[in-house]
């Protein structure tokens, strides 16, 4: 190893953060090796000098920024957010010619095309790998492994969060807030669990796939978006009894001329290998065309995997002449045409609760039949005379226009309980 050493600067010495310097200190001398090169942490950064970190805090800066304006060759954001100090920070790093590394995927889902121009402009490297699916290498797989052919879809199960209350509810048959409470005091979930439950960071992580998928820039705004909050344990044994399991899925694919990007809870067939993540655990499906189907598994966040994966981003900057970052050069990175959602075709999961009274059952099939939308299979659970039933069904393919505009006419009558649930079907 005769080359300069590669100096490494660290905002952000969180759960991440500790981890990347944790491996560092532990493993400093292999990834040398590994990079060719001496890996030296130069100075860290982050917004309490005082708390108890359990490691030296190796040429400690308070500003963050300090850091774009230092000697380091590589500045590592693991302060998180998509505005404020964090993108300050890499911006101002790739401006002096900085490699930038980052798990940061509200920052690159909402700046990607513009940070990825900046660091091809300036000749440095722009790495994200930790920005989706934590520990899989699931972008390097897209960006380099699965070139050859177009790719046809990527489904993801890309929040551990939501995976393990879903995979909770159903081995333990207790409610949403119940489960989502106990995540809470086990540390599972957030104390502000919004961004997780409602499919927010799904959709970040779904715009960094896509864009490496297809070519276009990430484009969050057309992602359409629906959480888990509304599954009850009842949709979860339903799905159960028709040989399915509910996941939110992050989905991109080709749909037509334009790309279908979405996150919503999806019935996955039981023996799909989604359906067989489980807890915590991410899981994505790559389907490349002529090159068959691919699927990538294991832990999505958290400490080690995470750092594990800056880690190797790391080595990598260290090592390598800078690459585009989202694996075409940006400037040739298309914007992204939507395809029309509601025209995407499924089969549906459809659950109504309706006063036990004659007639229910004619009105819901009558205003499917005029939505043109055809029932496959049934289930009627009777309750108590007098009490509210369910009524779940799964219909044949039929787009999602025609499933809303049955369902908005059979809200509406004063013999539906709740707002009917509706479920698409995954094929894989
Ligand atoms: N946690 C995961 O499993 C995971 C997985 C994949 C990706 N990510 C991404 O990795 C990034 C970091 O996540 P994390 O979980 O490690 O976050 P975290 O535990 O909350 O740590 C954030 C760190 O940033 C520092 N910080 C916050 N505001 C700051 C400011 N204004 N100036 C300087 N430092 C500031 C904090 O300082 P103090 O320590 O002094 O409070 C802390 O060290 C985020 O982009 C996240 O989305 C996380």
């Amino acid at each position: 190893m005769n080359k300069s050493p590669f100096r490494i600067a660290i905002a952000g010495l969180g759960t991440v953060g500790g981890g990347v310097v944790k491996a560092l200190t532990a493993r400093g001398e292999e990834l040398s090796r590994r990079a060719g090169r001496e890996l030296k942490l130069v100075s860290v950064s982050a917004r309490d000098p005082r708390k108890a970190r359990g490691y030296a805090l190796t040429g400690w800066t308070a500003d963050p920024l300090e850091l774009a304006r230092g000697e380091a060759d590589v500045v590592v954001e693991l302060i998180g957010g998509d505005e404020g100090i964090a993108r300050d920070l890499v911006t101002l790093a790739l401006k002096n010619g900085k490699h930038v590394v980052t798990a940061n995927k509200a920052l690159l889902a909402r700046h990607g095309t513009e940070l990825a121009e900046l660091a091809e402009s300036r000749g440095v490297t722009l790495k994200f790998e930790a920005a989706a699916a934590g520990g899989i290498p699931i972008l390097k797989a897209l960006r380099e492994g699965l070139i050859a052919q177009p790719i046809e879809a990527v489904k993801g199960i890309l929040n551990g969060t939501c995976n393990y209350i879903l995979t909770e509810m159903e081995s333990s048959g207790r409610s949403f807030a119940a489960v989502l409470k106990e995540a809470q005091a086990r540390g599972y979930a957030e104390a502000d669990p919004t961004l997780d439950v409602g499919g927010g960071d799904t959709a970040h992580k779904l715009a960094l796939l896509s864009s490496l998928a297809f070519g276009t820039r990430p484009d969050l705004d057309s992602i359409s978006v629906e959480g888990i909050e509304h599954i009850t344990p009842d949709d979860i044994a339903y799905a159960r009894e028709f040989g399915f399991r509910i996941k939110l899925l992050g989905v991109t694919r080709r749909v037509g001329e334009g790309i279908e990007q979405k996150v919503h809870p999806s019935m996955v067939r039981q023996r799909s290998p989604l359906a067989n993540v489980d807890g915590a655990q991410n899981g994505v499906m790559v389907d490349a065309g002529a090159a068959g189907s691919f699927f990538f598994s294991g832990r999505g966040a958290g400490e080690t995997p995470t750092a594990s994966a800056v880690i190797a981003d790391i080595v990598e900057a260290a090592s390598e002449t800078p690459s585009p970052v989202f694996g075409r050069p940006a400037r040739s990175l298309t914007r992204l045409v939507p395809a029309d959602a509601k025209a995407a075709v499924s089969p549906w999961y459809l659950r109504f609760e309706v006063l036990d009274v004659p007639g229910v059952l004619a009105l819901i099939a009558g205003h499917l039949a005029e939505a043109g939308v055809s029932i496959e299979s049934m289930i009627q659970r009777g309750r108590d005379p007098g009490e509210p039933v369910a009524i779940v069904m799964i219909t044949h393919e039929t787009a999602q226009a025609n499933v809303e505009r049955a369902l908005k006419a059979i809200a509406a009558s004063d013999k539906v309980r709740s707002r009917p649930c509706m479920i698409p079907m995954e094929a894989a």
